[in-house]
């Protein structure tokens, strides 16, 4: 295994409430390294039809491969893309809907390792944190040329941090005298602008990291459009699940699954999110923060893809 082999997080649970079967559609929005999907692709005895998306070429090479060498009767399709356009992905791909969609939100292990910024514990990276490295603003461009009163917003919004207006101040004095380009500079100062008295149970630089990801890689507005667009995308009885790892991200899962199941779209397969056991945590700790949320789709209002 390498050294930055990505884990799947909670997989048997993911496997059990998307249920796939042989010969299903299978949307995994989020391949990463492919965990999941082997393990989807096991359950559905290697036949069926398998769609794979992810921003991440090198990710989606890399699950591709893994995926194409132990199932070759699998009828996959692999694509450098957003999820948010799971409706195009799809009809590009031949198919009119999914029965089973997966989500598994956020960075893989590769990405820590990936030299783009993504840890604040490697300071010597360029500040870059985008999923898709030839698109889009850069975590740099961020913090050199937002105004003061949006960064104070992403910490706040996104990294739910209540230091989020020093550290902007903080910033906007820095860049007076030089960009900022590298982890190291970024955390130098977000420490030196908290507050001795501010006692953390975290490094104090990790809601800023997971901020600027978050801004960078427009997190939560791609959710919020495949949401959105489920009953667009899902068949009848389809099975959709989302694994999260912040309460910005959950709250956004559990709301849309609500307003699903009170319109009579959907039913909730588990009435509470499904979180990791214990020791599951201690095998892999980035899954501590996880929860998996998952529908069923009734047919009500559910169209096809056009
Ligand atoms: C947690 S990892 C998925 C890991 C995967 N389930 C596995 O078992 O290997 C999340 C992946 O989603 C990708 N990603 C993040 N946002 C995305 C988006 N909007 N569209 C497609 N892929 C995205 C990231 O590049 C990363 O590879």
């Amino acid at each position: 295994m390498k050294e930055t082999a990505h884990i799947p997080v909670l997989l048997e649970e993911t496997v059990a409430v998307l249920d796939p079967k042989p010969g299903e559609t299978v949307f995994d929005g989020t391949v990463g390294s492919g965990g999941h999907a082997l393990a989807i692709a096991e359950k559905m005895g290697g036949q069926g039809t398998f769609i794979a998306a992810d921003l991440d070429e090198v990710n989606l090479a890399e699950a591709k491969a893994a995926v194409t060498e132990r199932f070759p009767s699998l009828s996959a399709t692999w694509v450098r893309g957003n999820y948010a356009d799971a409706r195009s992905i799809l009809s590009g791909a031949g198919a009119d809907f999914a029965d089973v969609l997966l989500l598994d939100l956020g960075f893989s292990s590769a990405h820590l390792t990936s030299g783009r910024g993504f840890s604040f514990a490697k300071p010597e990276e360029e500040l870059d944190m985008r999923y898709d490295a030839t698109n889009g603003a850069t975590a740099a461009d961020i913090v050199n040329g937002a105004a003061e009163s949006e960064l104070a917003e992403i910490f706040w919004k996104y990294g739910e941090e209540r230091f989020s207006r020093r550290i902007a101040k903080a910033i906007v004095e820095a860049r007076k005298k030089g960009k900022i380009f590298r982890v190291g500079e970024l955390t130098e100062i977000v420490y030196s602008s908290l507050p001795a008295s501010a006692h953390r149970k975290i490094n104090p630089a990790t809601r800023v990291f997971q901020a600027l990801r978050i801004a960078v890689n427009g997190e939560l507005d791609n959710l919020r459009r495949l949401l959105s667009d489920l009953p667009e995308v899902m068949g009848v009885n389809g099975r959709a699940a989302v694994i999260s790892f912040h309460s910005l991200e959950d709250r956004m899962v559990k709301n849309a699954f609500r307003d699903l199941q009170k319109s009579g779209e959907a039913e909730l397969i588990n009435k509470k999110p499904v979180v990791p056991k214990r020791s599951e945590v201690l095998n892999n700790p980035r899954s501590r923060s996880a929860k998996l949320r998952a529908v069923r789709m009734t047919g009500k209002k559910n169209k096809k893809v056009e």
